[in-house]
């Protein structure tokens, strides 16, 4: 069977590290969407380590890891996490198994990706410029190179063409760029990529799912960012739910027993798009500098608020999610506070609900006021040692959402996890 860990809110919510902790319980842990847009940090051994399309199992000498055909994948990126992660000693030619049908990030999807965001000005997305909506606008437009085309013996002709139509792209947009300084590194990586496993994943997955083994599927971004109900067109252009871990392995619905849905006990957001429990204020500071906000990939300033429920609730129902795993409790020790959005007020109606457009009108969040909690809690190790005032957080939290919190984690590090 397969289980499913995604993230519950706008990214970064800890799936690195959570899918860290749950990989000795499985064979397999397969990247099912995104690509090199996400960061997932992992921390054991006093080391952290980030993974932006290799999945998080990798660390495991048992597992299998698996980059699904629903990633993207950009082969200088990838070769420069390869030889990172070989070095720390992980025999990843062993390890890791590339989907033949994963289409590939061109350097001309990166270029298109930063004159596209030039272009909107004010109105940018706020994207990672990583290439990851063109790669997916040229996989639906039906014009996609997949990594299977990289063995093939017409792959200089197909690439030639896509960059063709890229060039015509980045003129209209006036862009100026040199592609002789992004090349060489390209053609470098494609054939560096071309020693590694590169299989039709979905027989393969399925195939051990027909034997018995435990398949974990690794989500990346967060339902706030998916590209049907994230808050568009401030989203992502893959498929973050759990709708998107069949689609993006080749996986048959029925397979999927457990989801894990992932939320932190306070919210960030990096880029730009509605994020109605923003404190852009000392608060925010105070979140930010607690909970080492600054993104992964990027190095951004992650935006910080409160506790969202209408959007938690409506991310839950969205993946069906079975198992929640809260993150960062820790960050909020300090505050003699802690709030958490319960419905919001619209044009002075309440509402649980997320409208159309967060943008539109004023939304107002109304909050519950918690007692703040202090201590070390990430050398608490049981649930009954946390303190009283954030048990009585987290039971409202699951009694106003109606799924149990079954992983607590309580620190960066793998040990700083409490399973009830
Ligand atoms: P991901 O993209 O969902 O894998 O999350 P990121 O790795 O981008 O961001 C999560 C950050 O929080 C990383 O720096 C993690 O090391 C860290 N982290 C994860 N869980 C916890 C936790 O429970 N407490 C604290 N303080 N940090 C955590
Ligand atoms: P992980 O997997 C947080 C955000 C970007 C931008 C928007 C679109 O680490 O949780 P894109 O590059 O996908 O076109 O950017 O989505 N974004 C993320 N934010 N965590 C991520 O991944 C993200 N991946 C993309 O900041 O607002
Ligand atoms: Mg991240």
């Amino acid at each position: 069977m397969v289980d499913v860990v995604l993230g519950l809110q706008w990214g970064d919510e800890g799936k690195g590290k959570i899918v860290d902790v749950l990989t000795p319980r499985y064979d397999v842990v397969a990247r099912f969407q995104g690509g090199p847009n996400a960061g997932h940090s992992l921390e054991f051994g006093g080391n952290k380590y980030v993974l932006n399309t290799i999945p998080s199992g990798i660390f495991h000498e048992h597992c299998i890891n698996v980059i699904g055909n629903g990633v993207v994948i950009d082969p200088v990126s990838l070769k420069k996490e390869i030889d990172k992660a070989s070095a720390t000693g992980v025999n990843i030619k062993k390890s890791l198994y590339i989907s033949e049908k994963a289409h590939v990030i061109l350097p001309t999807h990166r270029l298109v990706d930063a004159a596209s965001e030039a272009h909107k000005g004010d109105h940018k997305v706020g994207s990672t410029l990583r290439g990851i909506s063109p790669t997916y606008q040229d996989k639906i437009g039906r014009s996609g190179m997949r990594i299977g085309d990289l063995l093939s013996s017409d792959f200089t002709q197909k690439y030639q063409s896509t960059v063709a139509i890229h060039k015509k792209l980045l003129d209209s947009f006036n862009y100026e760029y040199n592609l002789a300084d992004h090349e060489p590194a390209f053609f470098e990586a494609v054939e560096f990529i071309k020693q590694f496993k590169i299989i039709n994943s979905e027989y393969f997955i399925n195939d051990l799912i027909f034997k018995g083994k435990k398949v974990l599927a690794e989500g990346a971004q967060g339902t706030l960012l998916d590209i049907d109900f994230g808050s568009y067109p401030f989203v992502t252009s893959s498929n973050t739910i759990t709708g998107g871990a069949c689609s993006g392995l080749g996986i048959a619905p029925q397979k999927i027993e457990k989801v894990y849905g992932i939320f932190k006990a306070y919210c960030t957001r990096v880029g730009n798009g509605p994020f109605p429990t923003e404190q852009e204020n000392e608060t925010g500071e105070k979140l930010r500098a607690l909970g080492h906000e600054f993104g992964a990939t990027t190095g951004r300033p992650r935006r910080t608020g409160w506790l969202d429920l209408p959007t938690l609730r409506y991310a839950i129902m969205l993946n069906g999610v079975t198992d929640l795993i809260c993150t960062k409790s820790d960050v909020l020790c300090g505050f003699e506070e802690v709030l958490v959005c319960d419905e919001y007020k619209i044009n002075s109606t309440l509402t649980k609900e997320i409208p159309f457009n967060m943008l539109d009108g004023i939304l107002e969040p109304q909050y519950k006021t918690f007692k703040g909690w202090a201590g070390n809690l990430s050398v608490m190790r049981k649930y009954l040692e946390l303190p009283e005032t954030f048990r009585q957080y987290m039971d409202f939290v699951e009694r106003e959402i109606g799924v149990p919190v079954n992983v607590i984690s309580v620190g960066p590090d793998r040990e700083e996890t409490i399973l009830r």
